[in-house]
């Protein structure tokens, strides 16, 4: 009798395929120690420090700065939005264990910017996903969104995902342009707007990789 082999089909080598490049991407803690160069960033006011790391490994101190930095930059976006504004659930999201952080701070144990990330299949494709990019509004103008969203894009295409997305509400018309005029990001197929739905206050942006 011949062996019994299953044979996997294309679509269980693409889904297999796709399962190794998310578990070897979730599976580092520290960017930072492969992408040394990027551990400081400077402006022309000082030097500022960046540590890559899960929410897990956020003190809770730089927990309540990362939540009082969304608040200050985000509260009014949401709170005109048709989402409302959900402290508690936000805090939630924040934290939760999939969450990735960059941090950047130019003393330690403060949060001068921050962007949380994750890594995920979405829509059949291997995603980096920005749930939030903050800088401070000393800090903005300086060049550090840029350089966190260069840092993830660069990570990303290492470990070999396809997309970077994320999600901009339309009235905040400076991320807009951050995003489409200088990063490269696109309104997505999937982005409300592309299904004639012009309702939503939201767009979903992406930049292919590779
Ligand atoms: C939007 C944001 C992430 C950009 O980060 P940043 O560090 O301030 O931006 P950078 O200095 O890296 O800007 C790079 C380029 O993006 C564009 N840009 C950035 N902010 C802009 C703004 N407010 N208006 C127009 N263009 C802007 C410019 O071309 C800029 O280059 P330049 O300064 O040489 O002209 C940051 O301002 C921020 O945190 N804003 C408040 C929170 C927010 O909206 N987050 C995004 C939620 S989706």
């Amino acid at each position: 009798m011949p062996p019994k082999t299953k044979r996997l089909t294309k679509k269980e080598q693409q889904a297999r395929a796709r399962k190794q490049v998310l578990d070897k991407v979730n599976g580092v803690t520290d960017f930072l120690v492969e992408f040394a160069p990027f551990s400081t960033y400077d402006t022309n006011d000082g030097v500022y420090q960046v540590r890559s790391l899960r929410a897990a490994n956020l003190t809770e101190n730089e927990k309540t700065q990362i939540v009082e930095l969304f608040c200050a930059n985000m509260q009014s976006f949401y709170e005109q939005s048709s989402w409302g504004f959900d402290l508690e659930a936000k805090r939630t999201e924040l934290f939760e264990e999939k969450a990735r952080y960059f941090i950047v701070n130019s003393v330690p144990g403060m949060v001068d910017a921050f962007m949380h990330f994750r890594f995920f299949e979405d829509d059949g494709a291997e995603v980096a996903y920005v749930y939030e990019l903050q800088v401070g509004p000393n800090l903005q103008r300086k060049g550090v969104g840029k350089r966190l969203m260069q840092m993830l894009e660069l990570i990303s295409t290492k470990y070999k995902l396809k997309w970077i997305v994320l999600t901009v509400f339309k009235a905040n018309e400076s991320a807009m342009q951050f995003y489409t005029k200088k990063m490269g990001f696109e309104i997505d197929d999937t982005s409300p707007s592309q299904h004639d739905n012009t309702e939503e206050s939201y767009e979903i942006l992406s930049k292919q990789l590779m």
